[in-house]
């Protein structure tokens, strides 16, 4: 068992609550991270796929997949019982094609929750394989070694053709936090302009977002790495096709393909 809060601040309901309120807001792009990584899965409309979403909070990507794909079943896993609680809420009218479980990420026991859930793809019996698996803003809340090791876990449970996408915070380069912080901070005052209609000063804004990292707490930030540790990552687990595929400063859309043998 970790020493520490895996779950860096997501079972805190108050955390989950902002995040609900204002996750087109703080995250920069984030409309257009969410459309691009079900635009970037490389299947038919009617593609009867099954996926899997790592960190799926309160669904955002998988009610994009559902309702892009027809035909799709999506597994969620989310280690936070309050984003758990709003997932079910929000994909209530999928029911027949989301399955949604608690799990921490952080330990391998995740593997048998996915493989415990009745009436999924994933039983033990058929083996678990998904057509893709997705994540957005999760898996750099996992110490460097457990990204790592799930990358490893994340190709084996993949079919062969499958895709992995993950839309993550990646580590800034030092000589440009500044730089960074700035634009993100810019960005935000923009969202919050264009979708609500109001602009609060630049400093306001930066001291909402420090107390939202101080809620994540201690170990938040040591957990973001280098997106290309995380490339190299991803090819020794085995995917070809390895890139990032969409950047806006610390954010990322990359990932890779589990090639067919032969
Ligand atoms: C920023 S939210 C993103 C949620 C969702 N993917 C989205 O883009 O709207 C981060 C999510 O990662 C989940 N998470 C963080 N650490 C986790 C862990 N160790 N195991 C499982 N889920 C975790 C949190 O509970 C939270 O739902």
């Amino acid at each position: 068992m970790a020493d520490h809060d895996t779950l860096c601040g997501w079972g805190n309901q108050a955390k989950v609550a902002y995040f609900l309120a204002n996750a087109d807001v703080i995250v920069p792009r984030r409309a257009e991270q969410l459309k691009l990584i079900v635009e970037l899965m490389p299947y038919s409309h009617d593609a009867s796929i099954s996926v899997l979403d790592l960190g799926a909070g309160f669904g955002a990507v998988t009610e994009q997949i559902i309702e892009r794909y027809s035909r799709a079943t999506v597994n969620c896993i989310d280690g936070s019982e309050a984003m758990v609680v709003h997932a079910t809420k929000r994909l209530r009218n999928y029911q027949d094609r989301v399955t949604i479980m608690q799990a921490d990420l952080a330990e391998r026991s995740w593997l048998g929750v996915l493989e415990r859930s009745a009436g999924t793809e994933v039983s033990r019996a058929q083996g678990v394989n998904f057509d893709a698996v997705v994540s957005a803003l999760a898996i750099h809340h996992l110490s460097h070694e457990r990204k790592r090791e799930l990358y490893r876990e994340i190709f084996r449970m993949l079919k062969p053709g499958g895709m992995f996408l993950n839309n993550d915070v990646v580590a800034t380069p030092p000589a440009l936090k500044v730089p960074f912080e700035a634009l993100h901070l810019a960005a935000i005052q923009e969202q919050e302009r264009s979708l609500r209609g109001i602009t609060r000063p630049l400093d306001q804004i930066a001291a909402e977002m420090h107390e939202q990292l101080r809620l994540a707490g201690g170990q938040h930030h040591s957990h973001i790495a280098p997106l290309s540790d995380q490339l190299a990552w991803l090819v020794e687990a085995g995917f070809k096709s390895v890139d990032c595929y969409w950047r806006y400063l610390d954010l990322t859309i990359f990932g890779g393909i589990k090639e067919p043998a032969g």
